[in-house]
Parts: structure tokens; sequence; C-alpha cells
């Protein structure tokens, strides 16, 4: 089938950097999240992005602009009914993604639309027996910031059809440019079950005395030639979103190297968020 139509839902750091990848490759999107400040919120998200690529010679006003056009921001789940694929980016909440899948099944008309989440770590069959259509559910996993990141991780679970992970092979490829990978239906996936203990260890170095952020960032940057260091990513990937990837994967493994350090759990107590709330390991945001 020709994707044309496609929906995504919560338009927070990931579900509008989502839909800012779809409305550039020309698709028709719906973004809907659950208030109208978080739409708004959204909304402006995705347009200073666009303008940053525009600043960074990466796309054009006029494609910035069509991109724009593309895009329709609403409350109403019900608008994701005519839609060919629909991607949930709500937040990391196993109860929350839960219901929406059980919307959308109820919603969604098409019995060839494709329901996607993009959890970091949640297992997908969980969100699949929330519909009367598993075989049409898998995982989506984007990388932030969406629009810059080539890596989606396609992860089917042991009821999806193996033609729907072909399906979004092709697409994300062809349609969205990016580079998948195929993951199983484990915790964590592949990147997280990697990403997630680094970061972990490199919070608990701080915690302990260690070394200084700074040290520990710059250690990684000028050593291991990564774009940013572990304390940094923390705060880009948000704090919330780390600590909740981290309560998901360590409920499934029992390993203690996915158990979120105190630190990390009591700066989401205070609300420190990292980069999304102007606040966390660092505050020049
Ligand atoms: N639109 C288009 N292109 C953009 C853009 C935008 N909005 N913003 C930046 N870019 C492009 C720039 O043009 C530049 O491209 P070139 O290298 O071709 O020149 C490139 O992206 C990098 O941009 P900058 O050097 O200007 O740096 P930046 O500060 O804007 O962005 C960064 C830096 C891309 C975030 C980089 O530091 C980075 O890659 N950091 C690591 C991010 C990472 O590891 N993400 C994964 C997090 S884990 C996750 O998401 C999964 C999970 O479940 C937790």
């Amino acid at each position: 089938m020709t994707i044309t139509r496609v929906g995504v839902v919560g338009a927070g750091l990931m579900g509008s950097g989502i839909a800012e990848v779809l409305a550039r490759a020309g698709l028709d999107v719906v973004v809907r999240d659950i208030n109208d400040e978080a739409v708004a919120a959204g909304r402006g998200r995705i347009t200073a992005s666009l303008d940053k690529g525009v600043s960074r010679g990466k796309l054009t006003a006029e494609a910035r602009d069509a991109a724009l056009a593309s895009l329709t921001f609403t409350t109403e789940i019900a608008r994701m009914a005519d839609r060919q694929l629909v991607i949930e980016a709500a937040s990391e909440n196993e109860d929350i993604k839960k219901a929406i899948f059980a919307e959308l099944d109820s919603y969604v008309t098409d019995p060839d639309a494709i329901l996607a989440s993009n959890t970091s770590s949640m297992p997908i069959i969980r969100f699949a027996q929330a519909t009367s259509r598993p075989d049409r559910v898998l995982g989506l996993h984007f990388f932030n910031p969406a629009p810059v990141q080539p890596l989606v991780e396609i992860i089917s679970s042991v009821v999806t059809d193996p033609a729907v992970a072909d399906t979004m092979e092709q697409f994300t490829t062809q349609v969205l440019g990016k580079s998948p990978i195929r993951a199983d239906d484990r915790p964590g996936f592949v990147v997280n079950a990697l990403l997630v203990p680094y970061l972990f260890s490199a919070i608990r170095m701080l915690e302990n005395g260690y070394a200084s952020k700074e040290d520990i960032d710059a250690g990684m940057r000028n050593g291991c030639a990564h774009p940013m260091g572990p304390i940094r990513l923390s705060d880009v990937v948000g704090l919330d979103t780390l600590y909740f990837i981290g309560v998901s994967m360590f409920e499934e493994t029992g390993d203690p190297a996915h158990k979120p350090p105190l630190l990390l759990s009591r700066m989401v107590d205070a609300g420190m968020m990292g980069k999304k709330s102007g606040r966390g390991f660092y505050d020049d945001y």
C-alpha cells in the first residue's frame, strides 16, 4: 500500500520530531495531543526545528512552508479515523499507551492500517493486545532529535505480521530516508539495552564523586568521539523519560544496571527534566 495519510499521537519532544520527519517527507500528517497547550507547544517545537533546518541549509524556506502546511494539529483522537499509519508517541506510561491503542483501534477504520508505538523500552505485545488487530501493531522507535538521527528501530512483537514490518522497513527507508534496524521485542530493544546502562553508569559516577559532569562528558567526547557526553545526553533525552525507561527495563529484567540511580529519581521528583524543562544536570538551556 502507498502510505500518504499518517498520524502522530503525542506532540511532545519525540512526537513533534516524528511529525516533522513525516511532514518533511511530503505526507499528510495529523498530530494529536490532549489539550491546546500541549498542541501549541508541539507546533512551536516543529516550527523552531524547521527554521533551524532552513538556517543550517538543510531545507529551503518553501520546503519548510510546505511541511507546515501539511500538518494538522488537533486534540481529537477521532481525527485519526482515515489514517493509514498512526505512530503513538505519548509519555512512557504503559496504561496511557494501552488506552491510546484501544482508542485508535476503535477509531481507525482501515483494517490494513498500521498502528505503531515509539516506546523506548516497553513490550510492544502489551499495546498490540489492547487492540483487536494485534498483527497490525509494531514498534517504530525514532531517536532524538528525530529530524537529525537516521536510526529507526523496527520492533515486531511475537504476533506482528512480517509483512507489516517489511512495509515499515520500505517506508522508513524510501519515504522517510531513515536507516532502520530490526529489533526483537525485548527490554530496551537494541539501542537502549546498550545506552541506558551507560547513561546510568555515568550518573552513578557523578553521584559517587568520581569526576565532575563536565569532565565525564569531555572524557567521552574527546576520548571516544561521541557528539555529546552521557550527562549532557541524559538531559537531551529528558530525565523523566530516561527514568521511566529504566523503571520499565528494571521491572522486566531485574538487572541492577537498569535500575535508575537515586540522583536521577530525585531530580525527576524536583521537576528537573533536562533540556526540555530548561534545567537538568546542566541549566544552560
Ligand atoms: N533540521 C535539520 N538538520 C538539523 C537540525 C534540524 N532541526 N538541527 C541540526 N541539524 C543538523 C545540522 O545541520 C548538522 O548537520 P551537518 O553535520 O550535516 O552539518 C547536524 O544536524 C548537527 O547539528 P549541529 O552540529 O549544529 O549541532 P546541534 O546542536 O544542532 O545538534 C546533536 C547536536 C544533533 C543533538 C548532536 O549533538 C548529537 O547527535 N547528539 C547525540 C544525540 C543522541 O545520541 N541521540 C540519541 C538519544 S537516545 C534516544 O533518542 C532514544 C531513547 O529512547 C532514549
